[in-house]
């Protein structure tokens, strides 16, 4: 999107640039040509125009429309990554970037992506507050403690751009910085052969489910003394406060590290909160392991 955010930018400058002209050119013209050339001379009595005053009001909103819907449409374009996306986990930490790719390959300060795909970044941070930007791309995203957030990009020519850390956090936070190496799709597949994987998000995730225990209270039918994750994401949950609650990422975030922000309804408060226990990249492993698990058939659904 690059190049429609720079039409976008440029024709917002234009605008903005043909404005400062006109006002500070006319400015200067008037003053010259209605200059008082005696002492005697009195300013004529001018009593407004509503045409005048109609045309300054009427462009000039014009204008600011076309730049806010233009602007708006390109920003939930970018707000909203592609259902098709391949998902990469990216962690912030003091003062480094800790990449997991879809396969389990890892890397730090850098990203190799494929050309031509759609890439989905889930970002978290391990400490403070940081930024994750690409500005080939025209694209970042906060890194924020306690929250996952979520940019993309379609990387459209082969290459290495530079990655940013565009918050300011810490001391060494301009050395914060790594590169994204887009390559043609072979390419990449080469690369993700040669990488070490230590298993892939989901597999880590489900590793963790059960050596945290997860599992012994959340059962796949309702027979557990937490509720079923099956089919939990994306669904409406009913909290026992009376609140109803999506279940996206950030639903599953708070659930594990401060479970009793939002307790389901029918359940006890009895889970542990996991902060401290759990680190970012571990959280995202499991929130991606609950994301797989599907709905309960629908004869067990009837049941409950
Ligand atoms: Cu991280 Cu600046």
């Amino acid at each position: 999107m690059a190049m429609e955010m720079d039409i976008l930018y440029l024709f917002i400058t234009a605008v903005s640039a043909f404005f400062v002209v006109l006002v500070a050119a006319l400015t200067l013209i008037f003053a010259i040509k209605y200059r008082r050339r005696h002492p005697d001379e009195v300013g004529a009595d001018i009593h407004g125009s509503l045409v005048l005053e109609l045309t300054w009001t009427f462009i000039p909103f014009v204008l600011s429309m076309v730049m806010f819907v233009w602007g708006a449409d390109l920003f939930y374009r970018l707000a909203r990554p592609p259902a098709d996306s391949m998902d990469m986990f990216v962690v912030g930490k003091q003062w480094m970037w800790k990449v997991q790719h879809p396969a389990g390959v890892r890397e730090i300060n850098q990203m190799h992506v494929p050309i031509g795909r759609n890439v989905r970044i889930f970002l978290g941070s391990e400490d403070v507050l940081h930024d994750y930007s690409i500005p080939a791309f025209r694209v970042k995203m906060d890194a924020v403690p306690g929250k996952i957030t979520t940019m993309w990009f379609k990387a459209t020519q082969a290459g290495t751009y530079h990655i940013f850390c565009a918050e300011y956090c810490g001391t060494k936070h301009s050395g914060m910085i790594g590169e994204v190496i887009a390559m043609e799709p072979q390419d990449y597949e080469a690369w993700l052969a040669g990488g070490r994987s230590t298993g892939t998000a989901v597999e880590n995730g489900e590793r963790l489910f059960s050596t945290l225990s997860c599992n012994t209270c959340h059962k796949p039918d309702s027979t557990g003394r937490g509720p079923s994750l099956h089919g939990v994401f994306g669904s409406t949950v009913q909290l026992a406060d009376g609140r109803k609650v999506v279940a996206d990422e950030n639903y599953l975030r708070e659930s594990i590290m401060n479970s009793q922000a939002k307790v389901v309804q029918g359940f006890q408060p009895i889970m542990p909160a996991f902060q401290g226990m759990v680190s970012e990249e571990n959280l995202m492993q499991l929130i991606a392991y609950i994301k797989t698990l599907k709905p309960a058939a629908p004869a067990d659904a009837v049941k409950k």
